[in-house]
């Protein structure tokens, strides 16, 4: 099957190079003509575990190209899959606008009956709102179908994930429709079938509605880890005291600094404005995102309070271990390390940031006149070199496994920051830190 892709971004990037290596052809198309020149030249702009052998050997096998000229490449196109973003709106609302343009760029070059799938993360409703702008901008008459297909792949495995989805949701109201989805996805579900079709509404309210369980799982234990602290409970050992009854589960229990990332944050705003607009009240949501928030602020909370008795944190100098919103990734949008980075350069502390892939994306974002506050690293031990404290951000693997001798002697003081539990305090303070994690027993 010929596919094009609008958008090569995380989604379309990832799903193009997954549906070439199962034997589509695959274009993908985006505006931005620079990323699709580095493209062109093997130039892969995002990090992604197994993404670059995967493109290099679908592109050697002519399965694989990349395009600015989307008249060309929907030549004898039979598929077209929307995954440009999707962000907020000021009022927290999904901006469409982005998937509108893609949806009006695609009737301006169909040739033949197509099937339209957004893949992107939208509304209730959007696929009649395509439906509608691609009938407006046909030059011709032309059959078409539209379909919802929503994206699960996680950053950081998106690979995997994307080659052995746990399932796939389809939205889709024609016959002929369903069985071109069938056809694409027959490579992905030969094991056995997870797909679940279902009419667009309820495909496009099934994204947000795993997005928003998710961030409430993660909302929920914060709050708890909070509680655990003033009570004097570990919430290591209430994770798997309740983790262990099979109605919850042991997934998505981990207290941290809050979750971040291109999907949550904005999902739980759109969600909340699809509520507003029928009149339908939603408490938990904003609690959700409340909670979250909150939760961003609390390593520089602990630090301010450690630091208090110690001349404060004007001029202290902080190690910041992992930049990007969680592992495995060089995503860097709406990551909670930044919130702590805000605060502390506010308060007049130098820092020293290291993350193992994100750096770039990270040096991007912090433009800013407080930059000569910076030190931007080459690894977890350079950063540590005479730091008062560390912050562990991001739970990436190899932050696991150091030589905390190493560390503790490399630093000034002794303070280490976990604001992912990766370590037990009674093992860091046998070392000779002064540990803080979330949610366990303050001394
Ligand atoms: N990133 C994730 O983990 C993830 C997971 C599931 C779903 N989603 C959803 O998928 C969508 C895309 O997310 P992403 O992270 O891949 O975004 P992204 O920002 O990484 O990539 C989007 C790409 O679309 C391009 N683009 C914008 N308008 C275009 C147009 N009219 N035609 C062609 N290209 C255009 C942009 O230049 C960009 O390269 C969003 O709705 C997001 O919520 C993301």
């Amino acid at each position: 099957m010929k596919i094009v892709i609008l958008g090569t971004g995380y989604v379309g990037l990832v799903t193009g190079a997954c549906f070439a290596e199962m034997g589509h052809t695959v274009v993908c198309y985006d505006i931005d003509t620079v990323k699709i020149d580095n493209l062109q030249k093997g130039f892969i702009p995002i990090y992604e575990p197994g993404l670059e052998e995967l493109i290099c050997r679908n592109r050697k096998a002519g399965r694989l190209s990349f395009n600015t000229d989307l008249a060309s490449a929907m030549k004898e196109c039979t598929i077209c899959i929307i995954a440009v973003p999707t962000p907020s709106a000021p009022d927290g609302s999904c901006d469409l606008s982005y998937v509108l343009a893609a949806a009006r760029s695609i009737a301006l070059h169909m040739s033949q009956y197509c099937v339209i799938i957004t893949k992107s993360t939208v509304p209730v409703g959007t696929s009649k709102k395509i439906r509608e702008a691609v009938e407006t901008h046909l030059p011709h008459p032309l059959s078409f179908d539209v379909v919802s297909n929503p994206e699960f792949l996680k950053e950081g495995a998106a690979v995997s994930d994307c080659m052995k989805p746990d399932r796939l949701i389809i939205g889709c109201e024609s016959e002929k429709a369903a069985q071109i989805m069938k056809e694409l996805y027959k490579g992905f579900t030969l094991n056995h079938d997870r797909i679940f079709f279902m009419d667009p509404a309820s495909a496009e309210m099934t994204k947000y509605v795993a997005n928003a369980m998710l961030a409430t799982r993660i909302s929920f234990m914060n709050e708890m880890a909070g509680l655990c602290e003033k009570l004097g409970a570990n919430i290591h050992a209430v994770r798997q005291g309740i983790g262990s009854d099979h109605r919850i589960g042991y997934h998505f229990l981990y207290a941290g600094v809050g979750y971040g990332g291109s999907c949550f944050p904005k999902d739980i705003h759109a969600l909340e404005a699809m509520a507003r607009s029928v009149g339908y009240s939603t408490p938990i949501l904003h609690a959700v995102d409340s909670v979250n928030e909150t939760q961003k602020h609390v390593l520089a909370n602990k630090m301010r309070a450690y630091f208090k008795t110690r001349g404060g944190i004007r001029d202290k100098t902080i190690a910041i271990w992992g930049l990007s919103f969680k592992p495995d990734t060089d995503d860097v949008r709406e990551a909670p390390a930044f919130t702590l980075i805000e605060e502390l350069l506010s308060q007049g502390a130098r820092l020293r940031l290291y993350d193992p892939v994100a750096i770039p994306k990270a040096r991007a974002k912090i433009a800013r006149p407080q930059i000569n506050q910076i030190t931007w690293c080459i690894d977890e031990y350079h950063a540590a070199e005479n730091s008062d404290a560390i912050a562990l951000l991001t739970e990436w693997k190899q932050f696991r496994f150091v030589n905390l001798d190493k560390i503790l002697d490399k630093m000034e003081g002794k303070a280490f920051f976990d604001g992912r539990n990766q370590y037990r305090k009674e093992d860091m303070s046998l070392k000779g830190f002064h540990y803080f994690g979330i949610g366990t027993p303050n001394d």
